[in-house]
């Protein structure tokens, strides 16, 4: 047998190198290099066959050779789906499951990943009840906690998911007996990253053992026809060993984001092989897990009241959805000589921007002022859209002028202090007529761009210039 090679991974992003470096060449982080034995060559063509004899379920190879059709011969079809029995999360997959697809679920440490992969087994449990087609449909296969944990957890959902049935392993060969048994419709990995094989020696957790588990694992389902769910941790300053690595094998990634310490989580799919990834799924973590949010403008604005200086509602995108939210800015005396400029839910760069733009196009002195900017909700902003909603906030705050009752902004602005047009204005437009507000700031010649009626009771008020928004705020 061959000495087994030693190659350095990046825990980061999952680069190998022969050599081990202090910074990794591909992503740039330092000090991510860990050694490991190489993969056995080959191993990654292998698989189906390989994955069927240490999984146990040896029998003749179903892979046979396909003859060569050209794309004109070919069926479309339709791909078959099933339910997620969560809405929100039959959106994001493109209109559920497919059978034997694989699917990633990133996210950070206690974000809800486990939460939603257990009320997921439960719902497939309950559906599978409800049409008789017998027990033990999901296997839920937890290498980070214990059956117990579990269970407790499961104590507090809805759906109890009594007839879930669950593994405690972290050993992917040590699979193969439940698997093969129960043969589920739904395999649930929880996490990744516990994951190992005796295939490769290096350590769990390592670069290598979680691609190699995967990979078996995900050869498995595709055999078996079973949709496999992988959950996996994501760190905050990118990933750790694990989902980055992971995202070419898989046919969905999902990343579920939000903030810990607000209810409000997104449900994002940042590829998918059957669907599109501009679906976004709302969740609203409680007491009773997480509950779908059909209408998160409404829980965004929940507390929102009209008559107050230095708030703003704005019209987000997120994908094709909609969704109001509510930007917040305080402008205060400085008490110390640097002026200090705090954000939270938005980049400080743009608010930084937005400050100058004012400052020069304006006559609203800022300059020497601590600014405070906040979107309620725990939401994350990150589109220029939010432009002109920032600097109404922020000119509110320092004039002491609320925006008038029902009114909302979007634009993006430039350095010049122009208005640009923004992506989708029709739905956004909609939602604001939907939930009754008056009046919309829209960039100029907008208007006549939209279609009749898109707009309802909602007045839409074109301003090509942030001067001009602050005179209008001015005037009331
Ligand atoms: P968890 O699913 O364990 O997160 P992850 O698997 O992504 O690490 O859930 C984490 C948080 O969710 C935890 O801090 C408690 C909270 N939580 C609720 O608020 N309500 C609930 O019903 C449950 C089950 C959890
Ligand atoms: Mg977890």
């Amino acid at each position: 047998m061959a000495k087994p090679k030693t190659i350095y991974a990046c825990t980061s992003c999952g680069a190998q190198h022969p050599k081990w470096l202090g910074r990794c060449n591909e992503c740039g982080k330092w000090g991510s290099l860990e050694e490991e034995v190489a993969a056995p060559k080959g191993s990654l063509d292998a698989i189906p066959g390989e994955a069927r004899d240490l999984l146990g379920f040896g029998g003749a190879a179903r892979v046979e050779a396909e003859k060569v059709r050209t794309l004109g011969e070919i069926e479309p079809g339709n791909v078959e789906r099933f339910s997620s029995g969560i809405s929100e999360l039959d959106r994001v997959l493109g209109g559920g499951f497919v059978p034997g697809s694989v699917v990633l679920l990133g996210g950070e440490p206690g974000v809800g990943k486990s939460t939603l992969a257990l009320q997921l087994a439960a719902q497939i449990d309950a559906d599978s009840m409800r049409s008789g087609a017998g027990e033990r449909s999901v296997l839920y296969i937890s290498g980070e906690e214990s059956p117990e944990q579990v269970r407790l957890r499961a104590e507090r959902l809805e759906d109890d998911g009594r007839g879930v049935a669950i593994l405690a392993e972290t050993r992917v060969e040590s699979f193969a007996n439940a698997w093969k048994e129960l043969s589920p419709k739904l395999v649930i990995v929880d996490s990744v990253q516990t994951l190992q094989t005796s295939r490769v020696e290096s350590s769990p957790g390592s670069v290598s053992q979680v691609r190699e588990s995967a990979s078996l694992l995900a050869a498995t389902a595709k055999l078996h026809d079973t949709t496999l769910v992988l959950v996996g941790h994501v760190t905050k300053d990118g990933t750790l060993a694990g989902p980055r690595v992971l995202e070419h094998l898989v046919d969905v990634v999902l990343g579920f984001e939000g903030d810990r310490n607000h209810a409000f989580r997104l449900l994002r799919a940042a590829k998918n092989r059957f669907g599109s990834t501009q679906e976004v799924g709302v969740f609203s973590m409680g007491e009773r897990g997480l509950e779908v949010v059909e209408n998160p403008s409404e829980l965004f604005l929940a507390e929102h009241r009209d008559g107050a200086p230095g708030s703003c509602v704005i019209p987000l995108l997120e994908g094709s959805r909609p969704m109001l939210v509510e930007i917040q800015a305080l402008v205060a005396a400085a008490t110390y000589g640097t002026p200090r400029r705090t954000s939270i839910g938005i980049d400080d760069g743009r608010v930084a921007l937005m400050l100058a733009v004012l400052d020069r196009r304006t006559p609203v002195d800022l300059v020497s002022r601590d600014v405070y900017v906040n979107v309620a909700g725990g939401v994350r902003v990150g589109e220029p859209a939010a432009d002109l909603g920032l600097a109404l906030a922020l000119a509110s705050s320092a004039l002491d002028i609320a925006l008038p009752a029902g009114a909302a902004a979007c634009g993006e602005v430039g350095l010049g202090g122009e208005v640009r047009r923004v992506s989708r204005l029709d739905l956004r437009v909609r939602e604001l007529a939907r939930l009754g507000y008056s009046t919309l700031l829209v960039p100029p010649g907008t208007k006549a761009q939209l279609e009749k009626g898109a707009a309802g009771k909602t007045r839409l008020v074109e301003i090509d210039n942030i001067a001009n928004a602050v005179a209008w705020l001015r005037e009331g």
